[in-house]
């Protein structure tokens, strides 16, 4: 379907055209070569940890993640269910159960007090995730890993430059993942990364990257015949997307303000359904990037038919992981979640990119409200 207003644009330029243009001319280094190393030390250098490593996805930069950790059959990941499912998925993907704990209804992230009912002998990390680019309850949540000796791995997958006091998310766990997924604050078509401050990890990481492969050189421009030394995949992220990285990277800091400066315009234009339309908000000293401009709303699902009638795209993110076939009927997870439920049945994401006009905000503010006041529901 073409929508007059979609949920999401890429934000591109000129530079960006021009960095993979350059890539591609140069005839050579299309999968690996030197834009990827750099984009990893200017992400390592963004986010303020020591080491960065980039992936094909963010999905496999979590897999190789649990794969350095040693995460495996009898273990324990406690995980929200409100997430996209890739974050549960990936203690599956390494023979770990994920166990879902509740959410908490200010920043819609893990809820500190559920994961500490959650932690069982088995339990061996935490992955928290920062909803649509509003970072959770990290500090707390960093708390909790530190007393019960567990590992905390970020998943930053929406939230890439956000903060907290002006601490970077990214940089509370002892490793994060980041996405680079279309629909992302930051493109390169598909793609992910991890930060960490542990020189170990990441030496893991990259083994389990490309192959288990003990690099001594660049592997295509070198005669060098080398050895495999651990069960490894291909999980890179090719050199044109990481020229294309590098140019969205620079300009990340304007497409956050843009993104902050629409997330204010819808703010504005629901000021007068308070209890209809109710926007996530970050608490003080938060600072939310908003990947997503998500509200809880009332009769969500008419909502939601309105406006495609209008041409307008909306989505449900999330619906919970634990009600979806794999989980409820081939894995039979029982879980009871309230708060995700109760959530997932009112929240809507709304269309919100850099760039968007400021009349196509407003065109879907007014198609809001027309629906509430046909429908007699204004503040009710
Ligand atoms: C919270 C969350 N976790 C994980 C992922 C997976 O990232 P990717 O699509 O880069 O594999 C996404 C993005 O789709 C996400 O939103």
């Amino acid at each position: 379907m073409t929508w007059n207003i979609p949920l999401f644009k890429m934000y591109w330029d000129q530079d960006d055209l021009t960095a993979v243009t350059n890539t591609l001319s140069s005839g050579m280094n299309w999968a690996v070569g030197p834009e990827v190393s750099q984009f990893e030390q200017e992400l390592s250098e963004y986010i303020g940890t020591k080491y960065c490593l980039t992936f094909n996805s963010g999905t496999s930069a979590l897999h190789a993640a649990l794969l350095a950790y040693d995460i495996g059959k009898g273990d324990e990941v406690i995980v929200p269910s409100f997430t996209f499912i890739a974050t549960a998925n990936s203690s599956l993907f390494v023979g770990a159960r994920p166990v879902f704990a509740d959410i908490e209804e200010q920043t819609l992230g893990l809820n500190p007090e559920d994961v500490l009912e959650k932690i069982t002998h088995q339990t061996k990390a935490i992955i928290p995730i920062h909803y649509g680019g509003c970072p959770c309850m990290i500090r707390e949540l960093r708390e909790i890993a530190d007393d019960h000796n567990l590992i905390l791995i970020e998943d930053a997958a929406e939230a890439f430059g956000a903060s907290i006091n002006g601490e970077k998310v990214g940089t509370f766990g002892d490793s994060a993942m980041l996405s680079f997924c279309q629909n992302k604050i930051i493109t390169t078509g598909d793609g992910g990364a991890m930060v960490t401050n542990s020189r170990d990890l990441y030496e893991k990481m990259k083994l389990i990257r490309s192959h288990g492969r003990l690099e001594t050189a660049d592997y295509f421009s070198s005669c060098d015949t080398m050895d495999y030394v651990t069960l490894g995949y291909n999980f890179r992220l090719s050199n044109i997307a990481a020229s294309l990285g590098r140019a969205q990277l620079r300009k990340v800091e304007a497409v956050i303000k843009m993104r902050k400066e629409i997330a204010l315009q819808y703010m504005k234009q629901f000021k007068d359904l308070q209890k209809t339309v109710i926007p996530l908000t970050a608490p003080d000293n938060y600072s939310h990037v908003y990947q997503l401009f998500s509200a809880r709303v009332q009769e969500r699902n008419q909502l939601m038919a309105y406006l495609t009638k209008k041409g307008i795209m909306s989505k449900v993110y999330f619906s919970p992981v634990h009600h979806t076939y794999y989980y409820r009927d081939v894995l039979q997870y029982t879980s009871s979640l309230q708060v995700t439920e109760k959530i997932s049945d009112e929240i809507i994401s709304l269309p919100l990119y850099p760039g968007m006009p400021e009349e196509d905000v407003r065109y879907v503010g007014s198609a809001i409200h027309e629906f509430y006041e046909s429908n007699g529901t204004l503040n009710g």
